[in-house]
Order: structure tokens, then C-alpha cells, then sequence
């Protein structure tokens, strides 16, 4: 895993969105899995300014988000579709027929997310995954004692969880109790994953993942296992970590031919 310890929560998210940039230049029919949450929003806007300023091209990307609340009324602002409908789709030029997203609505889940998983394969697989990660070490909706080879289901949240995202719905009754998600598999097969952790909040979770065991209890922790991973955290984020130093060390010293 590539540890890369940025100053400020803003370094971060522009770092993140260089190589989600970097991608997409190098693939213009790249395939990217994409997170929502607090996390990704300066990421996503910093990816609109390329698309304005520097001509950025999503008109071949395809994207799969990796999960969605079940049950929310479309066009629910707090719905994941919703958020990032206003915080990206609306802001750069990806084909809304190669848009995809878990549906909360379906009246058939599991047939949905078997469908999902299908329609992820039938694109050619996820070229980057952007994922973020909660407090308990979740990932997507990946709760602590996800399978770690899980694909896309419905998950139910942990009470921690729920009381973390109600600050988005006003209060915690609001919050639904079910999502759908990717798996921990699913985004295992990513060729690539980019995490992003930004505040002292996820320092424990960010510790857990890159420098813990491998265990179900963190889900996230399963990265150590992906042979393409970036960790991107501002300082805040990194407070816990035992080798920050080195991380910083590899980083000044990394090849030219290796920068993004
Ligand atoms: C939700 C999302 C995750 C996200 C997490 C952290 O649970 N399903 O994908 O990583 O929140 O969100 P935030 O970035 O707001 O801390």
C-alpha cells in the first residue's frame, strides 16, 4: 500500500483527484467506482475545475457507486444518487446511460445486486476505486464482520454508523437502517483502489487498515491485501500511524517517473 501524508485536508482531496484525473487521462473509457460522504466533495469539485479549466474529458468514463441507502424516495436529498448528482454528475460530462448505482428502490435486492455485480463485470471490471472510510473501519457499507470476500448485498448499519451520517438527514430516526453495497470482494477486484481519510476522526480507522491485522472487524484492513492501493490522508488523518515517517520518507524519494 502507497501511504501518502498531505498537509491539509485540501492537499489531500487534490492529490486524490490527480489520480482519479491521471486515470481518466491515461483511459478515457475508464471504468470508476466511485464514494460519496463528506470525504470525496472537495475531490469531486476539484475534478470539475479540470474538466472546466483543462478540458478534463469523462465523455467515455463509466461509473458504478458503491452503495446506496435502501428505501429513500427518489430524488431524496440525502439519497447517494442525489449527492452525487449535485457534488459531480451535474459539474462534467459523463453520459448519464453510463452512470450506475446500487438501487435502494428494487423490489427484488438480491436479484438487483447479482445485476449489479453482472453489469460491473459486462463494463470490463473497475479500472480506479475511490472509497473513503468510516470511523469503525467500513468501507462502502462494509459494517465490521463483513465477509471479507463479500460482493454486492444489502448490509444492515451498525448503530455507530447510523448516528455518525445523521448529521446529513437532521436526526438519527431519519437515517435508514439498510443500504445496498458493493462487497468487500467487489471492490477487491478493483485494479486499482484510492482511499481517501481526511480528520482525526478516522486517525484510528486509518491506523487499523494500513498497519493492523487483517480482520473482518475493520474491514477496510482487507486493502493491505489489493496490489494497487493508495492511501491518501492529511496529517490530522495520519496521527496514529507508527510509520508515518517512513511513508513521508518514500514519498520524497519516489521516482519522477512514479509522480502523477
Ligand atoms: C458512509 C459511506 C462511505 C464513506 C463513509 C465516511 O458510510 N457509505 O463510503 O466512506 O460514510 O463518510 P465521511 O466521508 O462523511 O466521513
Amino acid at each position: 500500500m502507497e501511504i501518502i501524508i498531505k498537509a491539509t485536508a485540501v492537499e489531500a482531496q487534490h492529490e486524490a483527484a490527480r489520480i482519479i484525473a491521471a486515470q481518466v487521462r491515461g483511459k478515457a473509457a475508464s471504468v470508476l467506482g466511485l464514494a460519496t460522504g463528506s470525504t470525496p466533495i472537495g475531490v469531486y469539485s476539484h475534478l470539475a475545475e479540470l474538466h472546466q479549466k483543462e478540458h478534463l474529458d469523462f465523455a467515455q468514463v463509466t461509473t458504478f457507486n458503491l452503495d446506496e441507502y435502501v428505501g429513500l424516495p427518489e430524488g431524496h436529498p440525502q439519497s447517494y444518487r442525489e449527492f452525487m448528482r449535485q457534488h459531480l454528475f451535474s459539474r462534467v460530462n459523463i453520459p448519464a446511460h453510463r452512470i450506475h448505482f446500487p438501487d435502494g428502490l428494487a423490489a427484488d435486492i438480491p436479484a438487483h445486486c447479482a445485476g449489479y455485480e453482472t453489469a460491473i463485470r459486462q463494463a470490463g471490471g473497475i479500472d480506479l476505486q475511490l472509497l473513503g472510510i468510516g470511523s469503525d473501519g467500513h468501507i462502502g457499507f462494509n459494517e465490521p464482520s463483513s465477509s471479507l470476500a463479500s460482493r454486492t448485498r444489502i448490509k444492515t448499519l451498525t448503530p455507530r454508523t447510523v448516528k455518525d451520517n445523521a448529521r446529513f438527514f437532521g436526526s438519527v430516526e431519519q437515517v435508514p437502517r439498510h443500504v445496498i453495497t458493493m462487497g468487500v470482494g467487489t471492490i477487491m477486484d478493483a485494479r486499482a483502489c484510492l482511499l481517501l481519510a481526511i480528520g482525526e476522526s478516522k486517525a484510528e480507522a486509518v491506523a487499523g487498515m494500513a498497519e493492523g491485522p487483517i480482520t473482518a472487524d475493520l474491514p477496510a484492513s482487507a486493502l493491505q491485501m489489493h496490489p494497487v492501493c493508495k492511501l491518501v490522508v492529511d496529517e490530522a488523518a495520519a496521527t496514529r500511524l507508527r510509520r508515518a515517517d517512513y511513508y513521508r520518507w518514500v514519498y520524497d524519494n519516489k521516482p519522477s517517473w512514479q509522480r502523477t
